[in-house]
């Protein structure tokens, strides 16, 4: 029988790329997200190459909603065994002493709190496949910290924690956290949502960088990571561009 996979934030960037991937590898895609329309499109793609995939409507921040993708994984055409949190962001690159509240309970609500409440969700589900997977995409702000970042770094490393508590405390159940840390991925949306769709800021990000990892390659690293016999648990999987030794250090050509 086919295994579903849910994908959260499947609208856009790293989410689509990992939908369309872990459809090409076989398995059915729940694709979640707001935006439906971009999700529709998402999903004749996928089915153009030979994949199925279903688009959810789904905003993370919202218990309701939620309870709305739990019950379609539950009518889903086979064993929920990959769950993929991917959505969230960030908002602004301001220092602590001035970082909007706003902007925190943002990153907060959809980064943290948002792959709480979808976990909760469906790890009944996971755990009745017999071999489930929690992938929690959290990021290398996870574990390193950098001025204007208070904000999104705080909410990565609260990512990072659920990652390795649940794994303690599932140990021993047949679901394992698979945590996801990439560096510097030139996406299209995401500098854009950090810097309110200040286009000319977002791409600085990306200034003179050889070759940032794209969308593809992440979703490289989930699915191969996702698709190792079970009893096989890569914990943290961190992946940067060749560009980028750390966070402070970036290999910009002409800068
Ligand atoms: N790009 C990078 O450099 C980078 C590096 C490390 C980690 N990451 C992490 O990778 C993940 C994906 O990033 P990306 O670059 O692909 O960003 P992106 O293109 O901006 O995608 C973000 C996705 O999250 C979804 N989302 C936002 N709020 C949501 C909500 N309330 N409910 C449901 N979905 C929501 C968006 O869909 P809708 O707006 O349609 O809901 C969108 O599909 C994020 O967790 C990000 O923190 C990114």
């Amino acid at each position: 029988m086919t295994s579903v996979a849910i994908v959260t934030g499947a609208s856009s960037g790293i989410g689509a790329a990992t939908a369309r991937r872990l459809a090409a590898e076989g398995f059915h895609v729940l694709a979640a997200a707001r935006r439906t329309d971009r999700l529709a499109e998402l999903i004749k793609e996928i089915e153009a190459a030979g994949g199925t995939a279903t688009a959810v409507a789904c905003d993370v921040t919202s218990d309701e909603s939620v309870a709305g993708l739990a019950a379609a994984a539950q009518a889903a055409p086979g064993p929920v065994t990959l769950l993929v949190n991917n959505a969230g962001g960030a908002r602004g690159l301001d220092p602590v002493e001035s970082g909007a509240i706003g902007d925190w309970q943002w990153m907060y609500d959809v980064n943290v709190l948002g792959t709480l409440r979808v976990t909760q969700a469906l790890l009944p589900a996971l755990e009745a496949s017999g071999a489930g997977t929690i992938v929690i995409v959290s990021s290398t702000a996870g574990f390193t910290v950098y001025e204007g970042g208070g904000g999104y770094t705080a909410a990565k490393h609260a990512q990072t924690a659920i990652a390795g508590t649940l794994r303690l405390e599932l140990c021993g159940r047949p679901v394992r956290v698979i945590e996801i840390d990439p560096g510097m991925v030139r996406t299209d949306e995401f500098g854009l949502v950090r810097f309110g769709g200040d286009a000319d800021k977002a791409a600085a990000t990306y200034a003179g960088v050889p070759e940032p990892l794209v969308a593809e390659d992440v979703a490289d690293c989930i699915a191969w990571s996702a698709t190792r016999p079970h009893h096989v648990n890569v914990d943290r999987l961190v992946v940067r561009p060749l560009a980028q030794a750390a966070q402070h250090k970036v290999h910009r050509v002409g800068q």
